[in-house]
Parts: C-alpha cells; structure tokens; sequence
C-alpha cells in the first residue's frame, strides 16, 4: 500500500490521484516535497493513508469532543503503519443554522465526497454526530465509494435541575410547552436552560442524531457496539482509537460502502428505525443513503415492515430513558440480538464479520427496563407508519409511537396557516378559531418551499388551548419535526405545497379524516373543488436566482426521495 505500488496503475498512498500538471513523475515530485514541508519523514510517506474527516467547529456544540476523536483516531492509525491525515469540511450544527439545518445536509454530502474522492487517501474514518453530519458523511461516502469507517462522537450526558433528570431535547420542549402554558415561570424556564444540555456530545434521546448512529452501526459502517457509547465516557475515545486501527484493513478487505450499503443491510436498518422508535427524520435521512447506491426505499414497504416489527426501545421521546441508560442495558448488540429473526444476518460490518457471527458470542448485561423481547414489547408495531390519501398521494409520515392513540381515528376542521410567518403571527392571537378537536394545518414548508423543510412540524398547541389544559392536536404539515419531539404530527406530506401538492389546497373549515388504522389521510373535499382551487391558486415565490439556494430550489427532491438532489442519487 505504498505509492511503490504505482508502477501496476494502481496508486496508492501519497501517489493516489496526483494533481494533473501533465507529468506524472513530477506530480508526485512536488507532492512529496510540500509534504515534507509539514515534517513527514520518507517512511512515514510511504504508508497507505487514513483520511480523518474533522468537523470540529465552534458553530457545532455537540461536536465539541471531536478534537480529542480525531487525536484517538490518528493514534490507531499509527499503530497499524497507516498515516492518518485529518482534513475538514462543513460541519453542521443542528440549532446554529439558518433557514435549517437540511438545507446543508446535500452540501456537506458533496463537500465529504468531493474531499474523499480529491485527496490521496486509502481509506476515510468519518467523524460526526450532530443529526445531519450521520447522513451527510453516509450519503458522501456511499458516492465515493472508498472504504470508508463512521465514527460517531456519541451522545451527552443528562443533568440535573431541582431533583429531576433533564436531557436535550425532549425535556427542552416539555419545559417550553410548559412556559407557555403558563405553568412555569421566567425564571425558572432560565435555571432550565442552563441544565439541558451539559456535556459534549449529540441530543441525549433517541433524536435523529441518536436513531443515525444506530444506523449507521445496523448498515455495518460503524464499529460494532459503539453508536451509543456516551460522549465523555472514556470507551468513546477507545472506540475512536479502535476505529482508526481497524480502517486499512478494511481497505484491505476492500469492504468499500458498495459492499455494506446493501438492500439487505437497508431492511435492517428500517427494522432498527421502527424497533427505536426512531426519529421521523431517520426515514428521510436512510432513504438519502440508500438512494446512493440506487437502493429504492418505498414507504408501503416501511408499513409492511412496521407491521412486523414492536418497538422494543424505552427512550425519550417515545419513552422514559436516555441514551446512557441504552448503552449501559447492552446498547446496539442487546437489541439486534432482540431483532435478529427479522434480520438479514448475512450483513457485513467494517471489521469483516457478519451480523450473524456478531449476535453468535454470549450477551451481556441485558437491562429489560430499556431493552424488551420481542414477545413483550412496549409496542407491538413499529414507531413509524406511513399515510396515503388525497392528501398525501405519495406519502406522509407519523411518529405513531409518540403520539396519541386517542386521536389516531379522527375527522375534524382544517385550521389553516400559510407560512411559518403566518403560523409565527396569528398561533398565539386571542382571535384564532381553534379547538381542540381541530386539526391543525401548515403549508409551504416542504424541501422546495423558501424554508427548505424546517423542523417546523411540531406547530405548537395554541397558547389559549395550551393554557385550558390541551397537550395534544393532529397537527399536518409538508415540513420535518425534530427527533426529540412528540405529538400526533403528520409530517413529509408528498407533494408538498411548493409543487401544487394537494395540502396548499386545503383551507380553513375543510374536513380532514385521519386513519392511522388504515394508513389514509384525505381532504373530504370534491376533487372539482380542489381543481378549481387549484387554477385559481396564487403564483409561487420567485426561486433563489444564484448560488447555493438556486442549486439547491433547482434539484432538491421530495421527501419520499429522501430529499436528495436529483443530481447526486445514483444512476440507474
Ligand atoms: Fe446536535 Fe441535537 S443539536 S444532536
């Protein structure tokens, strides 16, 4: 794996993909000699190469330990002869970005590619956490097809405020809900703020960070056993170094991404999604890596699937603990094992083992409170359940799992907001015509809309209805809600509004039937009706007219596609 290797045509090392100054000898000539100038000695230039991808940032939080990762991976690097080279790119910090945080997801996909595919390298560790940075790196490296290794940075550590225990962010949106209610005050929302989140590390429920590192582990692209380790707990930085020990023989083994990202390594991780409880965001995110390597993922599948698979996880959102209680009641190992006759157990990981030779060594310390059997779960279909209507002719998504049973057959009135301003303005206004059987609706909030599919699902109760005691509404929207979020919210509505989708149709006083029995959402409103609405509907919002917006308006594709580009899923 030295560039010795060269003369075959097949470089490798410091020689792999030279910069074209139309000769070869001098390429590598010039290469070599700036690489010394940062003090690498010949030996150390003749070793295969590990790619670190570093996306430290001051703008990403929970990626605050990556650093000291990055250190741990280079050190496993060193032990086996590689030489680990650390490189950045975008990093994404979930609450720091503007529209929202997906909108960058298929920029840093195309900066982690790019990267990988530019620089001399024999394979990539992958480092990140934060909920977009999973799949952004997964989708990158699924399209470059290197041999490739996730290494996730794990999630936080819960604190304390007034004798409870507190963990981002379920308990950020209980605590809010509770402030507008009226049922905390100021200062109390203040002390709570300080107490959320604590540690270094990723949202410490089964949010969409948490539901993409077990993910991640079920497609083989992790280490096996570390997608929950916590954040600080010094395993992490044994994993990390683990990690980096393990990447050049995972090229050796060519287990490139083409290898481990499979139809079958898919179906296992929609089993996991819907066995977590997973985020809504994972069906989008799984279904953008997927759609790399030309895996379709179809959304009646995930209903025949979520018919066969319990939820056998009690975390936040859907249940009571954190992801410090998952790793230590047996973590990812404890529940594929649960999982294993649903699986396809002839998947491989990073390491060259089978899923099957895996689960084959003895349990650990299994905690039942956290992790059931199958045969007594906590729920006996799984998390997520797809709609399909009138409403949603290619699809919506609810969390069924953290919503409310009683609300699940239900035909109530449309209460309509246009646009997150008119959501912003009028929610709260003393005004509104709203109760509490009502369902309420918001447009223009999809993948192609302005607000480039916001978290904006989880529309809040409004204050006057919050405030007589209602926790819970049907909430519809073509927009995303946060993995630590709960609630009886239809979400990813496809088409979206943007695109003449039925839901910007729908307006105030309209019946709307939800079915989750019968997996339908309809607009009980004549298909004459909606068609003259529809000639008679206001023009659309001019699109971005340059740079990465206008890229960005022009090929972002619709939820049930994962919300990639057209430009980048694989071609047929
Ligand atoms: Fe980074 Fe929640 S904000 S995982």
């Amino acid at each position: 794996m030295s560039d010795d290797d060269s003369s075959n045509g097949n470089p490798k090392g410091i020689a792999r993909g030279l910069t074209n100054y139309g000769d070869r000898d001098f390429s590598l000539y010039l290469r070599r000699s700036f690489a010394k100038s940062m003090g690498y000695s010949d030996e150390m230039l003749e070793r295969p190469i590990v790619g670190i991808v570093n996306t430290a940032s001051g703008y990403n939080n929970c990626h605050r330990g990556v650093p000291e990762l990055v250190e741990a991976v280079k050190r496993g690097v060193l032990t086996r002869g590689g030489l680990p080279i650390d490189f950045p790119t975008i990093s994404l910090g979930e609450v720091f970005l503007n529209p929202t945080s997906l909108m960058f997801r298929n920029l840093m996909s195309m900066d982690t590619e790019e990267m990988i595919r530019a620089q001399p390298m024999d394979a990539v560790v992958l480092v990140g956490g934060c909920d977009k940075t999973v799949p952004a790196q997964l989708m990158g490296a699924a399209s470059a097809d290197l041999p490739s290794l996730q290494l996730i940075v794990g999630p936080m550590m819960t604190g304390r405020h007034a004798g409870e225990r507190l963990g981002a962010c379920t308990d950020c949106r209980r605590f809010w809900a509770d402030y507008r209610a009226g049922r905390i005050n100021k200062s109390q929302i203040s002390a709570i703020e300080g107490n959320l989140a604590t540690t270094i590390g990723t949202c410490a429920v089964m949010g969409t960070a948490s539901t993409m590192a077990c993910i991640a582990e079920t497609l083989g692209m992790t280490l096996p056993g570390t997608a929950a380790i916590p954040a600080v707990h010094a395993d992490r930085l044994r994993a990390a170094e683990a990690t980096g020990a393990q990447a050049l023989e995972t090229a050796r083994l060519g287990l490139t991404p083409s290898r481990l990202i499979t139809e079958k390594s898919v179906e296992n991780a929609l089993r996991v999604l819907l066995a977590l409880g997973g985020s809504t965001n994972g069906i989008l995110h799984l279904t953008a890596i997927a759609g790399r390597r030309g895996i379709p993922i179809s959304l009646r599948r995930l209903n025949e699937l979520s018919d066969s698979t319990p939820v056998l996880i009690n975390l936040k959102p859907t249940g009571d603990g954190y992801m410090e209680d998952f790793h230590t009641a047996g973590g990812m190992s404890a529940l594929l094992r649960e999982l294993a006759p649903l699986l396809h157990l002839d998947c491989q990981s990073v390491t060259g083992q089978t899923l099957g030779e895996r689960l084959a060594a003895a349990p650990g310390y299994l905690d039942r409170a956290i992790i059931r059997a199958r045969e007594a779960p906590f729920e006996a279909r799984g998390g997520l359940v797809a709609l399909f209507g009138n409403l949603a002719p290619s699809g919506a998504i609810l969390k069924r799992s953290a919503a409310d049973p009683t609300l699940f057959e239900a035909t109530g009135r449309a209460v309509v907001f246009t646009s997150l301003e008119d959501l912003a303005d009028r929610i709260d206004s003393d005004d509104l015509d709203v109760k509490a059987d009502d369902i309420l609706v918001l447009q223009n909030a999809g993948p192609k809309s302005p607000a480039g599919m916001p978290e904006a699902g989880y529309i809040p109760i409004p204050k006057k209805l919050a405030q007589s005691g209602v926790k819970d509404m049907i909430r519809i929207s073509d927009c995303r809600m946060s993995g630590t979020a709960f609630g009886t919210i239809v979400l990813h509505v496809t088409p979206e509004a943007a695109i003449g989708g039925a839901i910007g149709l729908v307006q105030d006083g309209d019946e709307i039937k939800l079915s989750v029995s019968n997996n339908s959402l309809e607009l009980l409103v004549d298909d004459e009706e909606l068609e003259r609405r529809r000639l008679a509907a206001p023009a659309r919002p001019a699109r971005p007219s340059r740079g990465y917006g206008k890229l960005y308006a022009d090929h972002v594709l619709q939820a049930d596609q994962g919300a990639d580009f057209d430009f980048l899923m694989a071609s047929e």
